[in-house]
């Protein structure tokens, strides 16, 4: 008589849930559960503190120039950048008790030039372009005044050029708002199920929209090969531009002062959440790339993603037992999700994988969530502070409770030795885009995050 097999073993309650991540389940991981993929890029090897300075070093050159073409940048002298907030009432909506820390918003939302995150890398790598061109030209000099590149002669060059990006919409917003403000012309290749307003914006500012059928993916692989055949075109690559890297990581010593200004030390008893929402990972990996450089790590990085796109997650985990992951550099799509979410900016199938092998190994996790939840805390951030952001800049905010409330977040936090600073500690959710929505889109999404009665929804 054969004897009946054995029950498979129970997962520990602390174990990843990956049956959860493919199923689209809400899941956390971090380092405590297994050690992330490594990944090699030899473009991650080029990144450095100096990398990260001259980035910021350059963005200074700039700033008398963008305060010249751009009005909205007069009051900060062409400074893009965005306040730290305390958001007691969000905090309290969230559920995150004060003696587990205080919540703050980085408020991206509101970065002048194209109101998201993107503005950041995307500013930086436009501004490196034309300095290149117009030292090579002489028409500027090192040390210079920059404001020379208004002249016609300046225009009259860039116009020679194109700039030319694949992106889910705000990268696009970002580099055809300044590429077009210095004179170039701009190309933007957009997935069939990017924001409709996204490209109306764009095309109302002269900007060439090219629609392709595929996803985001689909779209960077056309733009790279369309300007490849064109050596007056630069092609900005989201998912392997250092440039665009470091221009996001040039936040980090703006965020730092912020934090000192605020009286918020970072330190061993003082530890420092920063919850950033992921699409391919350069926006919010060049900002965690260079919160490390400063902070080390007293800072704790989280990524934030949809349910069914989350790609830096399964970049993470590609070596994992059980992972269908279609090789070293794997898919949303190898899991049977759909990439289908509406927030826009994170859908996303692969990620980048120079974000992914310059801080994969240093994150302190990544998470998923659930369109529902990211609608009821867009309003949420609306309903107790005013904040009007879009669905993509919501995805951080769960992170607090994930961190917390959960067998997961807790063994992190067992691990690092931090549960006793947990009072002193720094919660940053990163709010990414919203200021340029329009009022119908985001009404629609209000209504829907109103509607998700948070009594009946109290977990992620
Ligand atoms: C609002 C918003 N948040 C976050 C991101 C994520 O940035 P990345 O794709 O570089 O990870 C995007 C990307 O477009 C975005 O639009």
């Amino acid at each position: 008589m054969t004897q009946p097999l054995p029950p498979p073993p129970t997962p520990a309650p602390d174990a990843f849930d990956l049956a959860g991540l493919m199923a689209g389940r809400p899941v956390l991981w971090t380092p405590a559960q297994g050690l992330a993929c490594p990944v090699h890029d030899e473009a991650a090897e080029t990144l450095s503190a100096a990398a990260i300075e001259s980035a910021r070093q350059r963005l200074q050159r700039f700033a008398p120039l963008l305060a010249v073409l751009f009005e909205g940048l007069q009051a900060s002298e062409g400074q893009i950048e965005s306040p730290l907030q305390r958001v007691p009432a969000l905090q309290s909506a969230l559920g995150l008790p004060p003696e587990q820390g205080s919540l703050w918003v980085k408020a991206d939302h509101l970065l002048p030039v194209a109101g998201s995150v993107k503005a950041r890398g995307g500013t930086h790598e436009v501004i490196e372009f034309a300095e290149t061109l117009a030292l090579q030209h002489g028409l500027i000099s090192p040390g210079g005044d920059y404001r020379h590149l208004a002249s016609p002669a300046a225009r009259a060059l860039f116009a020679q050029y194109t700039v030319a990006v694949g992106s889910t919409g705000n990268l696009g917003l970002a580099i055809g708002t300044m590429a077009a403000a210095l004179g170039f012309r701009a190309e933007v290749h957009m997935s069939a199920d990017a924001k409709a307003w996204k490209k109306a914006r764009l095309r109302s500012r002269g900007v060439n929209v090219v629609e392709h059928a595929g996803d985001y993916a689909d779209a960077v692989a056309a733009g790279r090969a369309v300007a490849a055949a064109d050596p007056h075109c630069h092609f900005v690559d989201d998912e392997r531009s250092t440039s665009l890297f470091l221009g996001y990581a040039a936040a980090a010593s703006h965020l730092a002062a912020q934090l000192a200004e605020a009286g918020r030390p970072v330190d061993a008893e003082h530890p420092l959440f920063v919850y950033l929402p992921c699409g391919v990972g350069g926006a919010p990996g060049g900002v965690a790339y260079g919160l490390h450089q400063i902070f080390g790590p007293h800072v704790h990085a989280i990524f934030a993603e949809p349910t069914a796109s989350p790609c830096f997650l399964v970049q993470q985990l590609a070596d994992w037992p059980g992972m269908p992951a279609s090789g070293p550099h794997p898919s949303v799509y190898d899991l049977g999700l759909d990439n289908r979410t509406e927030a826009d900016g994170l859908a996303v199938p692969r990620a980048s994988t120079l974000a992914a092998a310059a801080v994969g190994q240093q994150l302190a996790g990544v998470f998923t969530v659930q369109d529902e939840t990211l609608m009821r805390q867009l309003w949420q951030a609306q309903a107790t502070e005013g904040l009007r952001i879009e669905p993509s800049a919501a995805a951080g905010l769960s992170g607090p409770q994930r961190l917390l409330n959960t067998p997961q977040g807790q063994a992190y936090l067992e691990q690092q030795g931090l549960t006793r600073h947990m009072g002193q500690s720094t919660h940053i959710a990163w709010l990414t885009g919203g200021m340029l929505m329009p009022e119908a889109d985001y009404q629609g999404f209000l209504q829907r995050g109103q509607a998700s009665d948070v009594t009946k929804h109290p977990s992620p």
